[in-house]
Parts: structure tokens; sequence; C-alpha cells
């Protein structure tokens, strides 16, 4: 039992989640990967659940002891398998969210056999993934509502909520939460900060937290705004 349970104001909805980290295979025994835990779309899909949606979580190589229970999985391994797994559920979704960390390069040609040492360097070429979340939002159906999930450092030019902003207005997804990491922020269980901003990039709402109490309030803007679509 929950401290407080929360509203059942999304039962009767489908969403899909993606989380963790795509990977590329090099060659039959090795990939390009990220660390990426898949903790923080498994909150997502349970604070979706715990709302009464019905949630699919797409798990990129996320440790089945991470999965969740409240939802169903699927899994995937590539980003061309997230892709097309995201796109099959995307259309009979009333919510997409994307919190994967999509790789953004895969080898431009995966080797059948496993590489050996030639006794020099080795140089991969990469080519760029496709932008998921970009076909997700060109697709959109009516009234679905779409997350992007963006990790930000900042640089030398701007902040980390500057650089949400123009990810924000570039993707266009209806929600963009942006976690601010670095500053032993966003690894591991340490708490997060999450500011969430439209498609816009103007400010929707802003909370600190354990992965839960983030995901719970994201999902909380996303109910608002499946509400007032519905009004
Ligand atoms: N994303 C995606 N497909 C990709 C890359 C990213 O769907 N090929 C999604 C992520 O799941 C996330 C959002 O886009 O929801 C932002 O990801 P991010 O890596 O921050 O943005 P990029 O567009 O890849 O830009 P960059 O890494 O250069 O900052
Ligand atoms: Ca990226």
């Amino acid at each position: 039992v929950e401290p407080s349970s929360p509203p059942q104001d999304l039962a009767g909805l489908r969403a899909v989640v993606s989380a963790g980290g795509t990977r590329e295979a090099i060659d039959p025994v090795r990939y390009l990967g990220n660390r990426s835990s898949g903790r923080q779309g498994v909150a997502v899909a349970d604070a979706l659940a715990a709302r009464g949606a019905q949630v699919t979580l797409v798990a990129a190589n996320v440790a089945p002891a991470v999965h969740g229970g409240r939802h169903a999985v699927v899994e995937v391994v590539s980003t061309a398998d997230l892709a097309e797994a995201m796109a099959t559920r995307a259309a009979a979704s009333d919510i997409v969210v994307m919190a994967a960390a999509v790789a953004d390069y895969r080898p431009a040609t995966g080797s059948e056999h496993k590489l050996k040492k030639t006794g020099g360097g080795l140089t991969l070429e990469l080519v760029e993934n496709p932008d998921i979340l970009a076909g997700l939002v060109s697709g959109r159906r009516a009234g679905q509502v779409i997350v992007g999930f963006a990790a930000e450092t900042g640089d030398a030019d701007s902040d980390p909520l500057e650089h949400g902003r123009a990810k924000a207005r570039r993707k266009g997804a209806d929600l963009l939460a942006v976690n601010a990491v670095g500053h032993d922020r966003g690894f591991g269980d340490v708490p997060n900060a999450l500011t969430v901003l439209d498609a816009a990039g103007d400010l929707v709402g802003s909370s600190e937290g354990s992965k839960e109490e983030v995901a719970a309030a994201l999902v909380s803007h996303v109910a608002d705004l499946i509400l007032r679509r519905s009004a």
C-alpha cells in the first residue's frame, strides 16, 4: 500500500515508455553503449501505472532486477530495435515517453566476424542514428502526449537549462524533462533535479528528489495536459 494512493485519472489510457540505453554492435561480441541504468524510465512507467494507465516498458538493456512490476516489458537491444518497438506501440498509445539514452551513432558496417588485432590502431566509422523522438512527434496522433528527456551539462556558452530550452524547441515534444547532470546530480541513487519544459521551451514545473519523486511530478504534468485536452 502506498503512503497516499494517487488519483486514477489515467485509467483507460495506454502508455509506452522507453528506458535504458541502446547498444550498437561492432562485431558479434562487442558493442558501443552507454551507462544508462533505466531506473528513471522505469520510475516513469511505474508512476503512470500508479495513476491507472496501462503501460508497456520498452527496455533497452535494462537489468531484469530494475524492470519494475506494474507494467508489461518488451526488451530491445539496438537503436533500430527500439525505433521499431516504439513506432508499433506509439500508434496505439495515448502517452509516449522517450526516457531511453539512445546511441547517437552506430558503426557504419557491423562486422559479421569477431575483429582480430592487427598490431596497429583501429578506426571505426560511425554514422548517425535516426532521431526516434522526432519521428514519433511527426507521427503524433490527435490528443497524444509525447515526452522527451534530456540530460544537459551546459558549456562555456550557456547553462544546462538554456541547452534544454533549445532542445525543447527543436524536438517539438509536448514536454521535455531536463536533467541537469554533473555536480553530483543524475548519477546512481543521488537525488535528481528535473525541470519540465513545453514545446516552446517555457517552464512547466520543476522537482527535486528521488527518481520516483521526480517521475511522479512529471506524470502529474502529463495528466494535466491529458485532462486539459479532454476538457
Ligand atoms: N532521442 C531519440 N533518438 C535519438 C537520440 C535521442 O529518440 N537518436 C531522444 C531521447 O530518448 C530523449 C531525447 O531524444 O528523449 C533527447 O535526447 P538527447 O540525447 O538529449 O538529444 P539529441 O537530439 O541526441 O542531442 P545531443 O545528444 O546532441 O544533445
Ligand atoms: Ca544524444
